[in-house]
């Protein structure tokens, strides 16, 4: 009877599946992240996925800007107890949820042993109820960066035609491929004036990574320079919204419906969450 109890929990655990994890990141600040992640996220919200957007740049982050809410509350407000997880969870568009500040996961490492095992605990089932959790970081190739594209499941790295752009991606695909990043890495070609440049520039850089760092790098599609996208921040919409049949939108569209193949992930790893954790601790 124990035998077949611990089967059948050991097979439940093999089906429970949970969110998995996008981090868009790029070395060169000003590429497109945060555009692209708050688009693509709700492009996947949109096909009733539940999905969860985590803005790990505290710094600069200027996701409530192209969302147009009010972030009051981020992570570090759940530190000291006053506010819950759900408290700091922002509702943005097509049912997309919305967390700010996830650098404050940093401060995790300084609390007490019990105080952080409950909070993992509660940051953990974020990942077990949702489908897919994407991660816009911040410029550069910081501890934290690579920490946060380290623990997520796909990094997509952002870039533009242009030299500094493409040695900014490279050098960060460097670092992951370094430390062993078990995932998959997608490059994303952002701001080009046409599709041929842009499809130029993955296959340098594919050639390049696959020469000198010996891995296949994914390719994440082109997106195009446009005007419309200008516009919509102007109007503090996201460019998908504001303008629901410009080419950016259908491409956006197309990366969110490849991307969405094969969301949420066997529950076979420590989580997202205790794996950031860890790096900082
Ligand atoms: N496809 C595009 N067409 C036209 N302009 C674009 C495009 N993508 C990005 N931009 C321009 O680049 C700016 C920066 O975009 P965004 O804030 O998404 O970049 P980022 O990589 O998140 O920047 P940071 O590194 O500072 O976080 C936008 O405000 C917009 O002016
Ligand atoms: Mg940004």
């Amino acid at each position: 009877m124990r035998n077949e109890a611990s089967q059948l929990q050991q097979m439940m655990k093999e089906c429970r599946s949970r969110a998995k994890v996008l981090a868009i990141t790029s070395g060169k600040g000003g590429v497109g992240k945060t555009n692209i992640a708050a688009n693509l996220a709700i492009c996947m919200a949109a096909s009733q996925k539940r999905v969860l957007l985590l803005d790990a740049d505290l710094s600069l982050g200027n996701l409530d800007v192209i969302m147009n809410f009010n972030s009051k509350y981020n992570i570090s407000h759940i530190f000291d107890g006053q506010k819950s997880i759900n408290d700091i969870i922002h509702n943005g568009p097509e049912g997309l949820e919305i967390i700010c500040g996830a650098s404050g996961l940093e401060e995790l490492a300084n609390l007490s042993e019990f105080q952080r095992h409950r909070l993992l605990n509660d940051l953990s089932k974020l990942q077990d109820d949702r489908d897919t959790i994407v991660i816009d970081t911040a410029a550069g190739i910081s501890w934290s960066v690579v920490g946060f594209c380290f623990a997520a499941d796909h990094v997509l790295v952002v870039t533009t035609p242009e030299a500094a752009a493409m040695t900014d991606a490279y050098a960060m695909i460097k670092v992951l491929v370094g430390k062993n990043f078990a995932g998959q890495i997608s490059l994303i070609v952002n701001n080009a004036d046409t599709v041929k440049e842009g499809k130029n520039t993955y296959e340098q850089m594919s050639k390049v990574v696959r020469r000198f760092l010996n891995i296949p790098i994914y390719d994440g599609g082109v997106l195009l320079k446009d005007e419309r996208l200008l516009s919509a921040i102007r109007m503090r919409k996201p460019v998908v919204l504001a303008y629901p049949k410009a080419q950016i939108t259908s491409s956006l569209m197309a990366l969110a419906v490849k991307l969405d193949n094969g969301s949420a992930v066997q529950d076979d790893t420590e989580g997202f969450f205790k794996k950031v954790v860890d790096w900082f601790f």
